[in-house]
């Protein structure tokens, strides 16, 4: 009896983490090696970019939660007056522009990035910006 009712909490638990799991998936839509693979991408960009509110101030802005933000949106951090006039918000088909060639999106950006070729880089790297909450 003992054995029977351990054995079907487990099976229980096992049931609710694939559940959890599953759901954890569907939110950021991206799978385990994508967000990996955005992971390591995003060493590209550590050097000028934290990943926390409140870290050490860097030369961009914190991206934790860049995803859903307005353009220039990080209270206190001084934008370019053309990227602190944007109107528009980070989802993800702005990210993608963004990340292929910054300038095409904002002409007076102060980034200093020249852009990432590669669409599956640029697509993995979105997921795990979407992963920082
Ligand atoms: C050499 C430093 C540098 C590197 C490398 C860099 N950035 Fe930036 N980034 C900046 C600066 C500076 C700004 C602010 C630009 C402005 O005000 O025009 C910025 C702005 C941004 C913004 C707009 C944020 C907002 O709040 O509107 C995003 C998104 C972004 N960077 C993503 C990235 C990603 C992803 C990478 C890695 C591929 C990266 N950056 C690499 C310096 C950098």
């Amino acid at each position: 009896m003992q054995k029977k009712s351990t054995r079907a909490l487990l099976w229980t638990a096992l049931v609710c983490a694939q559940i959890v799991a599953g759901a954890a998936q569907a939110q950021t839509g991206a799978d385990a090696a994508t967000l990996a693979k955005g992971k390591r991408l995003f060493m590209l960009c550590m050097a000028c970019h934290a990943t926390a509110d409140g870290g050490p101030a860097k030369i961009g802005p914190a991206l934790n939660g860049v995803v859903g933000r307005p353009a220039g949106g990080v209270p206190g951090f001084n934008y370019s007056a053309d990227l602190k006039s944007q109107t528009f918000v980070w989802d993800e088909a702005q990210l993608n522009a963004w990340l292929l060639k910054p300038t095409a999106v904002v002409p007076g950006t102060t980034m200093a990035y020249a852009g990432m070729p590669d669409a599956a880089d640029r697509k993995a790297l979105i997921a795990f910006l979407g992963s920082l909450k």
